[in-house]
């Protein structure tokens, strides 16, 4: 990639290619439990905007700018009350679709035309698979709602989860197409001790994987095979949809039916990473709970907080425990006879990596310019070509063909067979890995 065409992708401030492209999608913006009725409003920043998530008291959550339009107060500390925010620096009123309820500061007479002249910037939000989502594009342009199968389960089948990565959100993306550095990274010298099931410590005898990439109208899916000891077939299917959407597969088995995750930029040296587990088959039990509560895969260890990015305004997120600060909890003696980066979580050894990556100097942006990519980067070169081609087309004034995420009725796979060729695989297993609303498509 050419300097210019790594900033190009990796900057999503308003009114560059970028991020003129992800305000075309619905994005997730904050989980569901964060907000309660009347509770504590939640400060978010997205594509580089503040903005407020709060719940009223009839249970309607919306998000609207973070500051009071009559002289840009924090509305953070305001008061959530009888279905609105009041300011507390001088009592305005809104409700969740930015509509002024009250002007308290001037005689009574003249409030009602006063607050009819005034608003507060409100973006269009829907609530499912327990999380709140956003669309921050023009209105003219909105897409459909996007069908991910961790939208469309009933409550108790699936868990979302949030927190802040420091780095810019196409390390992260990047890291999610990279099947190669699972047999690496994730490596657990015991197989049993590998908390991803199926991951890189059962199949260590062959990490150079044979990469399938297909083309899809909602962005590609790929097959990864690798041999297994067994003399089988390996395999991982894998889907990206435009422009930061990836299924992950697991193993069928008790835990881990279906995962997905997305990555929504704060700004260009921050992003929050969503995670959604779901299953399609019964309520999410306790140990799985506990599972996704210990960090040992996705999500992370965690701690809810807040933090201030450089001279911005505090943002309230999930913090991770092991971090850049303190090297990951890295512990050399772990590494030695236990895992290969002695760092104890799946998603703390990914972070170790991409949120240090040879930057630009004096940037957070990694310099994309010095790398050399091989045959097991196929997607994430794919991914970049295609999400650049769009962004430049939109630069142009060629709006997106597709809303993507219109109908993504896609899910991740990942199968022992003694298949070796992806289109072959993909035939015999599609009911598996392909919702029975697009089979038809696929099947072509
Ligand atoms: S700044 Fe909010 S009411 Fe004055
Ligand atoms: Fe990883």
């Amino acid at each position: 990639m050419t300097s210019e065409e790594n900033k190009l992708l990796a900057s999503t401030k308003p009114g560059t290619p970028m991020g003129e492209l992800f305000r075309r999608f619905w994005l997730p913006a904050v989980t569901s439990t964060e907000l309660v009725a009347d509770g504590s409003p939640v400060r978010l920043r997205i594509l580089h905007e503040d903005l407020l998530a709060f719940r009223d008291t009839n249970g309607d959550a919306g998000i609207i700018e973070a500051y009071c339009t009559h002289r840009l107060a924090p509305l953070y500390f305001g008061r959530n009350e009888e279905c609105g925010i009041r300011c507390p620096y001088h009592g305005w009123k809104f409700d969740i679709h930015g509509n002024c309820l009250d002007i308290p500061s001037i005689p009574k007479g003249n409030n009602e035309t006063a607050r009819k002249r005034v608003s507060l910037k409100a973006y269009p939000t829907r609530e499912a698979g327990g999380v709140l989502w956003v669309y921050m594009g023009p209105k003219d342009r909105e897409p459909p709602f996007p069908r991910f199968e961790s939208t469309l389960v009933a409550e108790g089948f699936g868990h979302a989860s949030r927190w802040i990565q420091r780095s810019n959100w196409l390390a992260g993306l990047e890291g999610e197409l990279d099947s190669a550095h699972i047999s690496w990274l994730h490596r657990y010298y015991a197989p049993e001790a590998n908390p991803i099931k199926g991951g890189g410590s059962e199949t260590v005898d062959d990490s150079a994987p044979d990469i399938t990439l297909r083309e899809t109208d909602y962005g590609f899916l790929y097959g990864a095979r690798r041999s297994h000891s067994s003399g089988a077939n390996y395999w991982r299917v894998t889907q990206w949809m435009v422009p930061m959407f990836s299924l992950i597969p697991r193993n069928a088995g008790e835990f881990c039916e279906g995962a997905g995750r997305a990555w929504v930029p704060i700004d260009d040296d921050n992003v929050t990473t969503f995670h959604f587990y779901y299953r399609t088959d019964r309520p999410i039990a306790e140990e799985e709970e506990k599972y996704l509560a210990s960090g040992q895969a996705f999500p992370p260890r965690l701690a809810k907080g807040s933090v201030r990015l450089g001279e911005a305004s505090p943002i309230d997120t999930f913090l991770t425990i092991a971090n850049l600060d303190n090297d990951y909890l890295m512990d050399r003696s772990l590494q030695a006879d236990f895992n290969f980066t002695g760092i104890w979580g799946a998603n703390e050894q990914d972070r170790a990596l991409q949120e240090s990556m040879g930057m630009v100097a004096g940037t957070r942006l990694v310099d994309r310019s010095r790398e050399h990519l091989v045959g097991s980067d196929e997607a994430i070169g794919k991914m970049r070509r295609r999400l650049l081609n769009m962004a430049k087309a939109m630069a142009e004034g060629r709006e997106p063909d597709e809303p993507a995420g219109a109908d993504f009725g896609v899910r991740a796979i990942s199968k022992m067979s003694e298949l070796s060729v992806f289109d072959e695989l993909r035939a015999r297993h599609l009911h598996e890995f392909v919702a029975p609303n697009r089979e038809a498509e696929h099947a072509g």
